[in-house]
């Protein structure tokens, strides 16, 4: 399989995961700014990543725009703050797609966590509403608030295996 991993990543998280999915596959990974004229036409198969923002993966709309008319096999990958067993996952990547690319493109939850020491001063600030709000819905003591207060981390490499195995039987 010829493939390549493109991704964008703020904090590092789904840098990490797009670097441990290369290393699987034996391909390269490279940050979407750095795949800018990149002739992606080349490969049998595109995986992206990106980072949930307020329900949108990061840059997926527009990679698709690149990469659908390339016809090539199309997985996608994005990390957010929710844990891996989170069961609204899936609905959460499923309103990034249409009904019809749901049913093409394979793609993959993978948890990350949330980094504030790396995070930009507009997104701290967007995560300081967020955390507002969470705190008047479910209390100061509740689980999703308390995880909100702070930087944690829950990243691992064996949650690659499914994407890495569905590429393999590509
Ligand atoms: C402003 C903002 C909005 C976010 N929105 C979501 C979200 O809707 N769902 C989610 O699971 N995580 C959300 N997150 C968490 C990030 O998706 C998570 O930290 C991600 O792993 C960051 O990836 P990166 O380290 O590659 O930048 C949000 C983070 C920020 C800063």
């Amino acid at each position: 399989m010829n493939a390549i991993v493109i991704y964008r990543s703020k904090t590092g998280f789904t840098k990490r995961y797009a670097e441990w999915i290369a290393a699987a596959l034996g391909c390269e990974a490279l940050d979407w700014k750095d795949a800018q004229g990149k002739q992606l036409s080349g490969y049998d198969t595109l995986i992206y990543g990106g980072w949930f923002h307020a329900g949108s993966v990061m840059g997926l709309k527009k990679f698709l725009q690149v990469a659908e008319p390339l016809k090539k096999n199309l997985v996608v990958f994005a990390t957010g703050a929710s844990p891996a067993e989170n069961p609204d996952n899936e609905a959460a990547m499923k309103k990034n797609f249409t009904t019809e690319q749901w049913g093409r493109i394979k793609a993959f939850y993978l948890p990350g966590g949330l980094n504030y020491e790396q995070m930009g001063a507009v997104n701290k600030a967007m995560m300081a509403a967020f955390r507002v709000m969470v705190k008047k819905q479910e209390g100061e003591s509740s689980q999703m608030y308390q995880m909100l207060c702070k930087s944690y981390d829950l990243a691992e490499e064996k949650y690659i295996q499914p994407l890495v195995e569905h590429c393999n039987r590509l």
